[in-house]
């Protein structure tokens, strides 16, 4: 089966709603001339609603970069999937590693939240990735398998395959120390072989995994080339026009 590449601009922290408001426009105004591949973006909380509202009928696919796994509740300061799908948004982020190291999310927390997300009918982009003390520890495999096993728990095979899994390596992670691409798709291939294990070749051959990790245009079209990698989560280079569109047109 032929997987639609999808990539996806985390803009962090980062962007007053004024500035979101037009770099998604800017994005968008590209995507008629890129085909075959879904572009998203995913603003900081106080810009969501207003950058879901203005691309509404557009290509551009808006996504939340955290949520809430309760439906509502006394949870102060946080959000739940249907205050997301009611900004608009489609897809929602979940367990970045930035959630993890900082904010100390588990593996259980994020598969709560991946449940939720699926539940409210949204799209959720699964996070997994080693730190580089693990990667050098040759734990690599063990981590995002865990991740990844721990991350889906209790999703059944057809919800599965509307999960989007982003593998970002933490070391690479804003660091300008990208993968290698033979060191990503290793990885990727591991992934979709864990995906056939615990459900099926159709799960396997469905799920697209995007790579993170100091993605820029000069190396995306490398890593974009490889059998398993299904697009990319894009950190700093997505901040900027130019360079998160020159990354959406690496086919060109
Ligand atoms: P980076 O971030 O592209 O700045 O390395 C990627 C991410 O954290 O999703």
């Amino acid at each position: 089966m032929a997987r639609t590449p999808i990539i996806i601009g985390n803009w962090k922290m980062h962007m007053l709603v004024g500035e979101a408001l037009e770099l998604a426009r800017s994005v968008r105004n590209v995507l008629g001339g890129i085909s075959g591949v879904e572009a998203g973006v995913a603003p900081p909380l106080t810009a969501l609603h207003a950058v879901a509202k203005q691309e509404h009928d557009s290509k551009l696919i808006v996504a939340a970069q955290n949520c809430h796994f309760e439906a509502q509740g006394a949870f102060t300061g946080e959000v739940s999937v249907k205050m997301i799908a009611d900004t608009g948004a489609s897809h929602v982020i979940v367990g970045h590693s930035e959630r993890r190291q900082i904010f100390g999310e588990s593996d259980e927390l994020v598969g709560k939240k991946v449940t939720a997300v699926l539940a409210g009918g949204l799209t959720p982009v699964l996070c997994i990735g080693e730190t580089l003390a693990q990667r050098e520890a040759k734990q690599t495999f063990d981590v995002v398998a865990r991740q990844l096993q721990r991350g889906l728990a209790g999703v059944s095979a057809n919800n599965a395959k509307r999960v989007i899994v982003a593998y970002e390596p933490v070391w690479a992670i804003g660091t300008g120390k990208v993968a290698t691409t033979a060191q990503a798709q290793e990885v990727h291939a591991f992934l979709r072989g864990q995906l056939g294990e615990h459900y099926d070749a159709g799960v396997a051959d469905a799920v697209r995994i995007q790579y993170g990790g100091s993605v820029k245009p000069d190396n995306v079209k490398g890593l974009m080339a490889q059998p398993d990698i299904d697009g990319a989560l894009v950190g700093g280079a997505s901040l900027n026009a130019e360079s998160f569109v020159a990354i959406l047109k690496y086919r060109q």
